[in-house]
């Protein structure tokens, strides 16, 4: 009798510590990867699907009304979906998988002829350049070129930076978005496979130029900063997206750690380095990162923490800082993989990523475009998905 009773006090204790350990346990990093690229690839097959016969639209975002809203070529974000579709093949090298990354980079084959804005860097780059990485398709490189060339007639030597906008040209001269460090990624792969220094000149200025002009003490980056025409000096210093001209945007944030992460990587300057560190460690130990260290759209939003997320600047966070893990080779690497380790755990937390099937096919819920421009509030983002999955493939090859 006095065994049996033991027995069952032991089996009871054993039971309670299974369970509390089960509940402390975290969820193997693997798992959470392959669960993550799991929804993605089904929600971008419904996605690709959805939009099969809507010749030359692509996803950006859903509506106020709830629908899914599309654009054409012309718009900054049509390659992100192309781009995702590629890095879903290359995890998962499915036939229905390249069939729609074709079929959706076709889609933002015309950005190589805008000349009126700097986004053909994030247009072509993710699409075709994913495509071109991929597959060695001939065509996809002349795309390309054809690109970098639309997008070189917005730099100015005298200046020494590419001119982001043409908009406001009663306020600023010569306006330069922190966002624009994005598209040097594209011209440094251009600079490569056509050896022209015209590009890793351009590049290099441009880079240079902003991490002087576009940074504050702290290292946090304003959003707009434009130029001075005649003395190439800043003549304002603003921001469009964020919530004030001295705050610190959220994704401008994320822009410059990644921007400067890629020109490290691209040119191996320990200038870009020694940047962007400064940058991460801005944005890791600023007090109101929130716990599960997915931004507010803005980290000097007047009303946190009663105010919305982006998850799109978590994930370029992320994605960025896994790379900096790799190219830092002090005791601070391992500080970068691990914060980046735990954003992607709260992405693929049921709070952000979607159950397939719901949030309009888009992988990751919450994020925010332009929130003083009432736009874009609270949504999923093209963006948030192919930085997500970016991050997620980064990982995985690490692991
Ligand atoms: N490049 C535009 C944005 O980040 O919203």
């Amino acid at each position: 009798m006095r065994k049996t009773f033991k027995s069952i006090l032991l089996f009871a204790g054993l039971l309670t510590c299974t369970c509390a350990c089960q509940s402390n346990k975290q969820e193997p990093l693997s798992d959470v990867i392959n669960r993550s690229l799991d929804v993605a690839t089904q929600q971008s097959i419904l996605m690709a699907k959805a939009l099969e016969d809507q010749e030359g639209r692509l996803p950006t975002t859903t509506n106020k009304d709830g629908k899914l809203k599309t654009s054409n070529y012309s718009w900054w974000c049509s390659g992100f979906f192309p781009g995702e579709l590629w890095y879903l093949y290359e995890n998962n090298p499915t036939a229905e998988l390249k069939k729609y990354a074709e079929m959706y980079t076709s889609r933002v084959e015309p950005a190589k002829n805008v000349t009126n804005n700097h986004d053909v860097g994030f247009m072509l780059y993710c699409s075709f350049g994913n495509g071109f990485r991929l597959t060695k398709n001939p065509h996809y490189l002349d795309v390309m070129t054809t690109g970098a060339k639309s997008l070189a007639t917005r730099y100015r030597p005298e200046i020494g930076l590419i001119r982001s906008w043409d908009f406001n040209k009663d306020k600023w001269q010569y306006p330069v978005i922190i966002d624009n460090m994005m598209n040097l990624e594209f011209l440094s792969f251009i600079a490569k496979e056509t050896g022209d220094s015209f590009y890793s000149d351009m590049i290099n200025s441009h880079a240079k130029k902003t991490m002087e002009h576009h940074f504050r003490p702290d290292y946090s980056s304003y959003h707009v900063i434009s130029y001075d025409t005649i003395t190439g000096l800043p003549h304002a210093k603003n921001t469009h997206q964020g919530y004030a001209d001295e705050s610190a945007w959220a994704r401008g944030q994320a822009w410059a750690v990644y921007g400067y992460t890629m020109m490290a990587r691209e040119t191996g300057d320990n200038a870009y380095l020694e940047h962007a560190k400064k940058v991460a460690e801005f944005i890791m130990n600023h007090p109101n990162m929130p716990e599960d260290k997915v931004p507010y759209w803005d980290f000097n939003a007047p009303d946190i923490p009663n105010t919305v997320r982006d998850a799109s600047s978590a994930a370029i966070i992320a994605s960025a800082l896994i790379e900096l893990s790799q190219l830092d080779k002090t005791a601070q690497s391992k500080q970068y993989l691990n914060y980046a380790i735990d954003q992607i755990r709260s992405l693929a937390s049921p709070v952000y990523l979607a159950e397939p099937g719901t949030n309009n096919n888009f992988v990751l819920m919450h994020s925010t475009g332009h929130l003083p421009g009432n736009s874009e509030v609270d949504v999923p983002l093209s963006y948030a998905d192919y930085y997500f999955v970016e991050a997620l493939l980064r990982l995985k090859k690490l692991i």
